[in-house]
């Protein structure tokens, strides 16, 4: 592969108002505002709304904005019987993959159900279909997806253990969903836009982001990190771990990064949240040996952190399985999917790049019989 142009690395294909890393790279705002006063002030609706809607909700709008999600989150009763003949063992991402694309085939897009109105559908119910789901296989049991807890974080962490979230573990799963709402034209946006400039429909671009988000690379980082940082006891156990697979030239996952070249400036917020809850948490020395294998990535490599690494131990810390943190990724995206949806439908072209071609010279056909 030209190296150069290998992952259409560097190069610019197309334009948007959403968000942006600066012209150095070492930043991230989401129109315009920095990632780490949304972090510090926002809530992850404020951030969605900004997204989707194109502005900062005032009180009013926020209230009202909240009351509509948290209304949206029934399930058809479809869609829960196609969610109960899923096998067991189904990869999470399968199941919102194919919980969306069923949510498409009894709402779809059309007079009724308009963009913006399947983008705050799926915001509200995506956490619904997972854990309907999880806990129809793994415990037996049919729970309510409807509850009051008015953010997202606090009802996924509700539905999770069916009571109230500890308000700590609310939050920073609330920052971490700021976090990963939205990033430019990251891999599974492109695909959702790509998607989107066939002039196909709102679910079939949002299931193109899903399937594309699935990947280690991407956003299976996350647990692909975490299942890296469980298998250490010490410190000095990771560094040893560590060095090894560098020596074998194994990839370290949740570390590295297209854009960012020094530091993912989303890293150090969810790192602080990560050390805040160790504290607390019976197995809390992961944490330290988080922190020892960053830094033999920067000593040896050069390579820091990029936001999976440290979202690992935060939402372990906080009691949530490791196979459920590529879902939690999914329902932050899905604000800066659909804003991308909106606004490639905005100004469309057909997105349609050419290749470079390598395969053999024209030649003449060799009929069946022929081809020994
Ligand atoms: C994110 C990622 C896919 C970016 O890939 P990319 O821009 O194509 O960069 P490359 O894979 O070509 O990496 C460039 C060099 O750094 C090395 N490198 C990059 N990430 C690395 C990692 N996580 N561990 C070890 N080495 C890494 C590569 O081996 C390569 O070395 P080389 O030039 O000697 O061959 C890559 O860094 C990666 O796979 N990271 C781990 C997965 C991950 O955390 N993904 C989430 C991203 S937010």
């Amino acid at each position: 592969m030209n190296k150069k142009t290998g992952g259409l690395a560097g190069l610019i294909v197309g334009d948007t108002a959403i968000s942006t890393v600066g012209k150095e790279g070492l930043d991230l705002t989401y129109r315009g505002y920095s990632i780490h006063d949304l972090a510090s002030e926002s809530t992850f609706e404020e951030v969605a709304y900004l997204l989707i809607y194109g502005a900062l909700p005032n009180k009013t709008q926020l209230i009202d904005y909240k009351k509509k999600l948290i209304s949206l989150r029934e399930l058809p009763a479809e869609l829960k019987s196609i969610l109960e003949k899923l096998p067991a063992n189904t990869n999470p991402m399968d199941v919102l993959r194919t919980g969306c694309s069923a949510l498409g085939c009894f709402e779809p897009e059309s007079q009724q159900f308009h963009q913006q109105d399947i983008a705050d559908k799926l915001i509200a119910c995506v956490p619904g279909i997972l854990l309907y789901w999880y806990h129809f296989h793994q415990n037996g049991k049919s729970i309510s997806t409807t509850c009051n807890e008015d953010t997202i974080a606090g009802y996924f962490l509700y539905l999770l253990r069916g009571s109230k979230p500890n308000e700590e573990q609310r939050r920073a799963v609330d920052v971490s969903l700021i976090l990963y709402a939205e990033h430019e034209f990251n891999a599974s946006t492109f695909a959702a836009r790509v998607t989107t400039s066939t002039e196909s429909d709102f679910y079939s671009a949002i299931v193109s982001g899903i399937g594309t988000l699935r990947g280690p690379l991407h956003g299976g980082a996350n647990e692909a990190a975490m299942e890296l940082v469980s298998q250490f006891k010490t410190p000095d156990e990771a560094e040893k771990g560590i060095r090894a697979l560098l020596e074998k030239k194994a990839k370290i996952m949740g570390f590295g990064h297209r854009v960012y070249k020094i530091s993912d400036p989303r890293s150090d917020i969810i790192k602080k949240w990560s050390k805040a809850l160790s504290a607390n948490a019976k197995d809390g020395y992961l944490y330290a040996v988080s922190e020892r294998i960053e830094k033999i990535m920067w000593d040896e490599k050069h390579l820091f952190p990029n936001l999976d690494f440290y979202s690992a131990t935060t939402y372990h810390f906080c009691g949530i399985p490791t196979q459920l943190f590529t879902p939690l990724f999914v329902m932050s995206r899905l604000s800066g999917w659909s804003a991308h949806i909106i606004e490639q439908r905005e100004d469309n072209r057909l997105i349609r790049p050419e290749a470079n071609y390598i395969g053999p010279e024209p030649r003449a056909y060799i009929p069946l019989i022929d081809r020994g």
